[in-house]
């Protein structure tokens, strides 16, 4: 075992709540989750596309892909304290940038494809990057960027097309929730 990750462990066990981070292709259900979840189980989301613009971590603008580029040193600063507390919901697009110590759990959401070309489409996404965004999902990007990333086994993939899923979705995160206080009380 490594230096890194021994430090990873004894960090988490000063957490009163785990961390758990949401994660997949934009369009995939993150926010609709994270909002859900978090009014049931009182954790609270942490939406880094919103907190980035709040505490002006967002740097010039990305011509290509028409959308700020990510001041990631001074967000991940930013938070730092509040992700040591535990109890947090993230919800990002990305995942590979964060400190591995910060996550208990890593959920990637998926999506059939052309259901995801339908939402973005509606959403007013066209040309490049509509099409990266879908071929992002199509070659599972986020996915095994949060496979190599994080240790395999705290990484779960959650299907989410339909409205049943988002139910089922959050059930399974809520079981995983209540077996992590479990195994802390045990
Ligand atoms: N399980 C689901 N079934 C049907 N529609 C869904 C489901 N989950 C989310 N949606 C719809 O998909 C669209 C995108 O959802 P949402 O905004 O939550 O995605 P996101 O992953 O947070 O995107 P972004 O990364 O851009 O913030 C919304 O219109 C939402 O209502
Ligand atoms: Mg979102």
């Amino acid at each position: 075992m490594g230096i890194a990750r021994m430090d990873t462990n004894v960090q988490n066990i000063h957490r009163e709540a785990p961390n758990i981070l949401i994660t997949g292709t934009p369009g995939v259900g993150k926010s609709s989750l994270c909002q859900r979840l978090s009014e049931i189980v009182g954790m609270q989301w942490l939406e880094v596309s919103r907190i980035a613009k709040e505490h002006n971590c967002l740097e010039e603008y990305d011509p290509v892909y028409q959308c700020p580029i990510l001041d990631e040193d001074k967000l991940m600063d930013g938070l730092e304290e509040t992700m040591c507390t535990g109890g947090n919901i993230v919800d990002y697009h990305s995942c590979e940038f964060f400190p591995e110590r910060w996550f208990d759990a890593v959920f990637v959401l998926t999506t059939d494809n052309t259901t995801l070309y339908d939402r973005l489409t509606n959403r007013g996404y066209t040309g490049k990057k509509l099409d990266d965004n879908v071929q992002c999902e199509i070659f599972n990007v986020i996915l095994e960027e949060a496979k190599r990333s994080y240790k395999e086994d705290i990484v779960f993939e959650l299907s989410n097309t339909v409205p049943q899923d988002l139910e089922d979705n959050i059930g399974k995160i809520c079981q995983w929730l209540q077996h992590w206080f479990q195994r802390r009380s045990g």
